[in-house]
């Protein structure tokens, strides 16, 4: 029986920018989430991680003589070139969006308990009564001392970290199969940045819904997500269980991202941008421009491999490679 919820594969994205260039900002992103996993997507920034996130909701920004390719499958529905309102029933409903910047999620104009019951009413189809109920039960699990004070409030008169369990405690309102979390802790500080993903971790443990998480910070990956994709300039390099990847990276660009920042050790710290490089030729490795390593077989893209971990016996756990050098010359 095959656990999977959301399956991507091959998913690609071209548009033709403002100076009339063609660009492929996602090119052939393959990700799975299974039911009840927290799985990290790292990378530097512009390597497309919201793109691949907006696609999962339709989401994406207007954009010209856009193509969409590849496929996304949630519960096995296809959700590449889904119409307006079947779009209705995936949002919210089976897929839940946290935002970086709640104040874009919130409307500035609702005090919280209103958007709370309105979010029940109109998702869940629950009498007024019923949201108003249901509504106080989701703040008060959100660890919020003063909920009266909260729910009363608009979003304008909370702190960051109040703001974002506000939309956590909706996002999970309409119980989604999968929360799509896009850098949500990154504006905050330490501090409230951990209280959010404990609460984070325990909505999704008890509401069984499965977590896909973005980050650009290696630290908060770790702490979170149970496996973990790393990608580059649209494409994902390394896969695989989270610790495996960041104790025993293969891939050239992990390495040198984990290498650049030897002070926090293997599990610290935000993802650096490297040294600017040639932008890859199409249908090379993404990375042969800033690539150390590279040699002749790089000007094609290079195939998956699959890693058998040392500690498991041989047995392959997921954890994949897309570098030509993991292959037998
Ligand atoms: N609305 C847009 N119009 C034009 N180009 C865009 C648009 N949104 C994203 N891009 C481009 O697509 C690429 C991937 O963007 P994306 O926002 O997915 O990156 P990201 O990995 O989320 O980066 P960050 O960590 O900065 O959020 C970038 O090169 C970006 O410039
Ligand atoms: S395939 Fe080639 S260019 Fe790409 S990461 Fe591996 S060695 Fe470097
Ligand atoms: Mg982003």
């Amino acid at each position: 029986m095959t656990t999977e919820l959301l399956v991507i594969e091959g998913l690609s994205l071209e548009f033709t920018d403002r100076n009339g260039e063609r660009r492929r900002p996602l090119a052939g992103i393959d990700i799975q989430v299974s039911t009840g996993e927290l799985v990290g997507v790292a990378g530097e920034s512009g390597s497309g991680k919201s793109l691949t996130a907006l696609s999962i909701l339709g989401l994406l920004p207007p954009l010209r003589d856009m193509t969409l390719s590849g496929s996304i499958r949630l519960l096995g529905r296809e959700l590449i070139g889904l119409e307006g309102s079947a779009w209705q029933e995936v949002r919210g409903r089976q897929v839940a969006y946290i935002p970086q910047e709640p104040m874009n999620a919130l409307n500035p104009t609702m005090r919280v308990g209103a958007q709370l019951t309105a979010v029940l009413r109109h998702r869940q189809g629950v009498s007024k009564s019923g949201a108003v109920q249901r509504g106080r039960a989701l703040l008060e699990s959100m660890s919020i001392r003063d909920p009266d004070r909260v729910w009363n409030a608009y979003p304008f008169e909370l702190s960051g970290g109040m703001r974002q369990r506000v939309l956590i405690a909706m996002a999970f309102a309409c119980e989604p199969r999968l929360v799509i979390a896009d850098e949500p802790t990154t504006a905050l500080d330490v501090t409230v940045q951990a209280q959010i993903l404990t609460l984070l971790r325990e909505r999704a443990a008890d509401s069984g819904a499965s977590v896909l998480f973005v980050s650009h910070d290696l630290a908060v990956l770790a702490e979170l997500c149970r496996r973990l994709y790393v990608m580059y300039a649209g494409c994902v390099m390394e896969a695989g269980p989270t610790m495996e990847v960041l104790d025993a990276a293969r891939h050239p660009y992990t390495r040198a991202l984990l290498e650049c920042r030897p002070t926090i050790a293997r599990r610290g710290g935000a993802l650096p941008v490297l040294r600017a490089g040639a932008p890859a030729p199409a249908g090379a490795c993404a990375f042969v421009g800033r690539c150390a390593v590279a040699d002749r077989r790089c000007a094609d893209r290079p195939p998956w491999t699959d890693i058998a971990p040392r500690d498991l016996g041989g047995t392959v756990s997921g954890h994949r490679v897309a570098c030509w050098l993991e292959q037998q010359a």
